[in-house]
């Protein structure tokens, strides 16, 4: 007879994983399947964890080359290990991944390595190339395959020259040009990395803007700063072409994305980070008779069902923001539901940051949204060059906003460009989910000296105005 499971999970990234023992603590008996040989999925393996390694490192990196001279550090040019950067790197992933195994021990969940695809009736198959397949049986399944990089047509990757993300979070060398496609997420945070470390990176976008989605005033001054820092931008470009030279490099042909004139661009490599797509590959679908949406994403109702009873998806794979965060809630959610509770996510109130220096952090509305949709805000908006800590850390750089409805002063949204801005932005989440104020803010005691303090005074530009300006 089938192995039985209360709960069988595909996919063991930040959605499935988090899921899986969530249900666990809930009692269920739980399985997770998971193609890879480590668990933890795209976000600790290839996405997350070693691109925030990798930051961390070409941050200091960059500082002790340029900052560190005005505090009084004079040392020696640094010189870069790569080699150590990237053993850096993968340490950090290991200890994550190896974090996860513990965890599904220490929860009592079975782990299957191998294809997971629904044979219908509760039935799923794992196959691997170690075996002939295995099939179990589970009450209910929940989907997180997550997703993979979108590509362009006529573009081949190679991980080497031509990469996505992964390829670009392995590089054996620093390239001397770098073409970055796409000034989304990825491109900028990797482009970044290179750019550090020494590489002329050139980001080639198709829309007018950097970072479409994020508030445009935010993605204006970041471009600035960027720009700064030494990266080009070709906006309203597309890539046409890449070709492959005998040397090795790359020859781009761009053009403007409105049609118009070619234009030549050289690099030795070239990421391609244009977006991701849901990966339901091998999951028998179609088969099984689970919806997709015109975007391969599947379709879920309220509670993660799917259009197969007590077959749900979550994360990447469905609709919503691709954030690790998102999938974890998500994960909670639908574990909490199949128990028989009340699991919600509260989709109005999820952080999305961008780990460059300065950081990006945002949570809810963007100026943009907010008129939009015709309501009436006010803005709280306030300088880090006017925040003593900043002055200290040498940390000026951008600002904090603050966006309130200008007859109830319940805080809709907020921005903050700025050092440690991922960090900073946890307490206007926790304002938002408690559906508070601007004055509830203002009036909320700051430690001084901190960076926070900026929050606060944003909060009362809402209001009065703030003290320091
Ligand atoms: P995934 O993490 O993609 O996991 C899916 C898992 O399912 C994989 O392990 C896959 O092997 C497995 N799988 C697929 N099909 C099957 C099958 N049929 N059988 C068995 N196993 C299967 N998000 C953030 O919030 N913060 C960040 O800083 C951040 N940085 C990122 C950096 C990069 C370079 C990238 C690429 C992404 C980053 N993301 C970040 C996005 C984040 O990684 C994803 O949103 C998150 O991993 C989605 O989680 P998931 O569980 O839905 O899917
Ligand atoms: P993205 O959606 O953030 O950005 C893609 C960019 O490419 C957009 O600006 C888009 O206009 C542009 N583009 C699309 N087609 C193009 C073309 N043919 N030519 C030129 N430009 C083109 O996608 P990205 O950066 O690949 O990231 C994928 C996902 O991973 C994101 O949804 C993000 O949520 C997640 N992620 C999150 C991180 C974080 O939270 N810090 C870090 C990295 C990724």
């Amino acid at each position: 007879m089938a192995d039985q499971f209360d709960l069988t999970v595909i996919g063991s990234g930040p959605g499935g994983y988090v899921c899986a023992i969530r249900a666990a603590q809930l009692g269920m008996k739980v399985a997770v399947v998971e193609k890879m040989p480590t668990f933890g999925g795209t976000c600790l393996n290839i996405g997350c964890i070693p691109s925030k390694a990798l930051l961390h490192a070409t941050e200091l990196f960059e500082e002790a080359g340029h900052s560190f001279s005005h505090l009084g550090i004079d040392i020696a040019a640094p010189t870069l290990n790569l080699a150590q950067m990237m053993a850096h790197k993968d340490e950090t992933v290991a200890a994550n991944v190896n974090g996860v195994s513990f965890l599904f021990k220490k929860n009592k969940i079975t782990a299957f390595e191998g294809l997971g695809s629904l044979l219908g009736g509760g039935r799923v198959q794992i196959a691997s190339d170690k075996g002939a397949p295995q099939v179990i049986e589970s009450k209910h399944i929940v989907i997180a395959t997550g997703s993979v990089p979108a590509t362009l047509p006529g573009i081949d990757i190679d991980e080497e020259r031509i990469v996505t993300s992964t390829g670009a979070l392995s590089l054996g060398a620093v390239p001397d040009r770098l073409l970055v496609i796409g000034a989304g997420v990825i491109g900028l945070e990797l482009g970044s990395v290179w750019a550090r470390l020494g590489a002329k990176v050139t980001v080639v976008e198709f829309l007018d803007r950097i970072l479409p989605g994020m508030d445009s005033e935010v993605a204006r001054q970041f471009q600035r700063i960027l720009s700064k820092q030494g990266v080009e931008f070709r906006l309203s470009t597309k890539v046409k072409s890449i070709d492959r030279q005998e040397d090795g490099s790359l020859t781009a042909r761009l053009e403007p994305a409105a049609g118009g004139d070619m234009a030549i661009l050289d690099a030795d490599v070239a990421l391609v980070a244009i977006g991701r797509k849901p990966f339901t590959q091998g999951l028998g679908l179609e088969a099984a008779g689970v919806e997709l949406d015109s975007r391969g994403r599947i379709v879920t109702g309220p509670h993660y069902g799917t259009s197969i009873e007590s077959v749900y998806a979550i994360g990447d794979v469905i609709a919503g923001p691709m954030l690790a965060h998102k999938a974890e809630d998500e994960g909670i959610a639908v574990a909490e539901v199949i128990a028989g509770q009340a699991g919600h996510v509260n989709y109005g109130a999820i952080p999305a940051v961008v780990y460059t220096n300065p950081e990006i952090a945002s949570v809810g509305k963007t100026e943009d949204e907010l008129k939009a949709e015709g309501i009436d805000y006010k803005t709280g908006k306030f300088p880090f060059t006017a925040n003593g800590r900043a002055k200290a850390m040498l940390a000026t750089q951008g600002f904090v906003k603050i966006l309130a409805d200008v007859q109830t002063d319940r805080v809709l949204g907020a921005h903050i460009i700025g050092k440690n801005a991922s960090e900073m932005i946890e307490a206007l989440t926790v304002l938002m989910e408690f559906g508070g104020s601007a004055e509830d803010l203002a009036r909320t005691t700051a430690p001084h000296p901190t960076l926070s303090e900026a929050i606060r005074e944003a909060a009362l530009m809402c209001g009065d105005g703030a003290i320091h300006i």
